[in-house]
């Protein structure tokens, strides 16, 4: 009964990218993550036109826009309720030149002009205290307001929050679509549009948008950084395709309003090092005539930025992890390229040593490691197999690695990507789950009874191509099963072993698989019977 089932799986076949002649495959994704600045975070609802083009001047001044800041981006509190007729109208005592004159004085600049508002009726910022934006937000005027913001008055970059939204009980998928296309029928194009739902909205985000706040908002304390960073780590195969997850403002060089709360060094240098590898959009919310040399130097770390700013656009999952000290990687200029950047980050309140595995990074044998901290090669470090990584609390350590790379083995299930994936709550989703049974301590649960509901690795990476066996790790405490595809053909199924738990007693399937040379997409899903807990895939090749 469960075969028939299973065998009637069809799935849409996934363009092969070409790869190179030393096996590592090259492209760009349309747009890096947006860099620029934000006044949120420092001044609140407190804006003017003085202020912005004050701000934009700065960025211009202290060098921060040729290292690639260049979106100033006005926050909420610039509106005034619409008129009778529905009008979006801004507030001209704050603005008395117009937005459309400040968006000419920023471009004036060489730099990039954003706005705000709400997919609902109300702003964050009106829902909460102040009357001013009380139905400015875009409900109902979806193309007339996108017509002024960008036809108009020529803003290049847009937030939208979901206050009004969530008050009003607008579906986001559904709301942040329509506006998605009211911006696409805009005569001005190539708009970066930034969907701000405080959660990960659910994979429909990456065909409306540009990149979608994940988490609730950024403050200068580390605990908030540190349930950022928690919440993006398994989150990482989100970020693709010139589309990221946004981990919020920086919070470098602020401070909050009114308290003297602001991150120490070593936090300034763990929250932009982990912004960077993960493609996080970097919007700086500091004051940019007060902020210190220091949290300066730390914004306009060339290496970082390098880091953020590359090309391929991707995530960076965990490859070795010991309790709250955490190592990430991605590849940067080419996948399977020779080049990686890696970071290591103690989130823990205690000093922490972690024996950093070569191989956990995908290389073999020596290794070349550049500290992006102190912009220098690590001396007399040629490890074979592993090096050692010491950090204080809260510290991290960032380097670009090169070497000779080995085809990865093991794909984690928290480093999939799973269609119907959402952290917005209420809605059922499959999850990453922790439990310390697991492989690294995170699997993958909630999975089948729909055509949608499934995992995929859609970087599973053969140098030569050929037949492999995926051995598959899952538990299963009750009647379970799954298909697996490769490259969109049906490759074989299993029927589970229903082991008591359902992150625990962790079962194995051998199911023979054939790669193709270069990238291959294997998913597993079934579309009426519940999936087993998956924690990772392991892939050998079959010798000769
Ligand atoms: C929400 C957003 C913030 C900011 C405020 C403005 O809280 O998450 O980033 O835009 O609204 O009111």
């Amino acid at each position: 009964m469960r075969k028939s089932v299973l065998l009637v799986c069809s799935l849409a076949l996934l363009a092969l990218c070409p790869a190179c002649g030393d096996g590592s495959i090259r492209y760009e994704v349309a747009h890096t993550p947006t860099m620029g600045m934000s006044f949120w975070n420092a001044f609140q609802l407190n804006i003017n036109e003085d202020l912005v083009k004050d701000q934009a001047d700065a960025v211009v001044e202290l060098g921060l826009a040729d290292v690639g800041y260049k979106f100033i981006n006005i926050d909420d509190g610039f509106q005034q309720p619409r008129d009778s007729a529905g009008n979006f109208r801004y507030n001209a005592d704050l603005f008395p030149g117009g937005m459309r004159a400040v968006a000419d004085y920023i471009h004036s600049l060489g730099l990039k002009a954003g706005i705000y508002t709400d997919a609902g009726d109300n702003t964050c910022g009106s829902e909460n205290k102040y009357p001013y934006g009380l139905g400015t937000g875009l409900v109902g005027h979806e193309e007339d307001d996108c017509r002024l913001f960008f036809d108009e008055w020529d803003y290049d970059f847009i937030k939208i929050d979901f206050c009004g939204g969530q008050n009003a009980g607008l579906n986001e998928r559904e709301q942040y679509t329509k506006i998605g296309n009211a911006i696409r029928s805009c005569e001005k194009k190539d708009i970066i549009f930034n969907i701000c739902r405080w959660r990960y909205p659910g994979t429909w985000a990456e065909d409306v948008a540009t990149s979608w706040r994940t988490t609730y908002d950024i403050r200068p304390w580390f605990s908030r950084v540190k349930y950022i960073i928690d919440e993006n780590l398994w989150l990482q195969a989100y970020t693709r395709n010139g589309h990221y997850n946004d981990c919020d403002m920086l919070e470098i060089g602020s401070q909050w309003p009114g308290s003297d709360a602001r991150l120490s060094h070593d936090e300034e240098l763990t929250h932009m090092a982990y912004w960077c590898i993960t493609s996080s959009p970097l919007i700086m919310g500091c004051d940019m005539r007060k902020v210190s040399q220091e949290s300066l130097e730390v914004m306009m770390n060339t290496d970082l930025i390098a880091m953020n700013q590359d090309k391929l656009g991707l995530g960076a999952p965990v490859v070795q992890r010991s309790g709250e000290v955490y190592v990430v990687a991605k590849d940067m200029g080419a996948i399977m390229g020779p080049r990686r950047a890696v970071v290591v980050m103690n989130l823990s309140e205690e000093p922490s040593e972690i024996d950093v595995s070569v191989e956990a990074l995908g290389f073999k044998g020596k290794i070349k490691l550049y500290d992006c901290f102190t912009h220098s090669y690590v001396e007399d470090c040629s490890p074979q197999t592993s090096f050692k990584v010491s950090l204080a609390p809260h510290a991290s350590a960032a380097y670009f690695v090169t070497g000779k790379r080995i085809e990865k083995s093991r794909y984690q299930a928290e480093e999939s990507y799973m269609k119907m994936f959402t952290t917005i709550e209420g809605i059922a989703s499959p999850r990453y789950l922790q439990n310390n049974s697991a492989d690294m301590g995170t699997y993958a649960a909630g999975l089948g009874y729909s055509p949608d509901n499934w995992l995929e690795w859609g970087n599973v990476y053969s140098r030569h191509g050929g037949d492999y066996v995926a051995t598959f790790h899952y538990a299963a405490a009750a009647e379970a099963g799954f298909i697996v595809s490769v490259n969109g053909e049906e490759a074989g199924a299993c029927e589970c072993i229903i082991g008591g738990s359902d992150c625990d007693n962790w079962q194995t399937a051998n199911i023979r698989i054939h790669l193709e040379k270069g990238l291959n997409t294997v998913r597993l899903g079934c579309p009426d019977g519940p999936m087993p807990s998956i924690d990772f895939m392991e892939i050998r090749k079959e010798s000769k």
